[in-house]
């Protein structure tokens, strides 16, 4: 199981030594939430931080794009230091064209599912992508409550990729905490993406010891 930390819930006038922190720590990747108070109701960052960021950093960039048209910004996001871009269905009638443009910039590329938005749309699309983002909360805000039904959700999605023998991971996004990790990886899940439940923690590189140890 990979461990993608969201700084969407860090302390930002301390973002260097958070970001030292989730370097020296057991966690595998960077989760990097962009939001443009379009496709969700909420404005995080671009990527002039995420530029920053990488260079406090050589951990892997997972870049989740809450935005609406991502397709304007794939070179930017590149030039930033992203290692994978995973752009919204819900955002994307093009996806099939958003996927390939992604991954012709020579970056993992990946779909995300908002909670009302069925595995079987993907269909199409599953042996395109390096990875498949099931949201367990409405995307725009960190700190909320696991939707349950998303276990329902990565077991279908499991299933669908062995039946298509798609190399996607599954990664599961919000309200994961150290209660709930061992359920959602039992489902199906790759990768862990965690915000609140690290950040709000006493001791953050012993709850990401923990998280990778579920
Ligand atoms: C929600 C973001 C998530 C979120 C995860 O829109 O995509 O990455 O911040 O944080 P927690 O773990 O707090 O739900
Ligand atoms: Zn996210």
């Amino acid at each position: 199981m990979l461990l993608a930390p969201s700084i969407l819930n860090a302390d930002f006038l301390h973002l260097q030594s958070e970001c030292k922190m989730l370097d020296e720590s057991e966690a595998d990747w960077f989760h990097l939430d962009v939001m443009d108070g379009r496709f969700v109701p909420n404005i995080s960052f671009g990527m002039s931080i995420i530029k920053q960021i990488r260079k406090t950093t050589a951990k892997f960039f997972d870049v989740h794009l809450m935005i609406a048209e991502p397709e304007k910004y794939v070179d930017e996001f590149k030039d930033a230091g992203a290692n994978s871009l995973t752009v919204h269905l819900e955002a994307c009638p093009h996806l099939h064209r958003n996927i390939q443009q992604i991954k012709s910039m020579e970056m993992n590329a990946g779909v995300a599912l908002n909670p009302s938005t069925p595995v079987s749309l993907l269909k199409d699309i599953i042996t395109d992508v390096d990875l498949v983002l099931i949201m367990s909360v409405n995307p725009g805000f960190g700190g909320q409550s696991f939707i349950s039904h998303s276990i329902e959700k990565i077991k279908e999605l499991k299933s669908l990729i062995r039946q298509t023998n798609s190399s996607a991971k599954i990664e599961v996004d919000g309200g994961i905490s150290l209660k709930n990790g061992k359920e959602i990886i039992n489902a199906g899940a790759d990768i862990l993406v965690v915000g609140n439940a690290i950040f709000s923690s006493g001791n953050r590189k012993e709850t990401i010891k923990k998280l990778k140890s579920l």
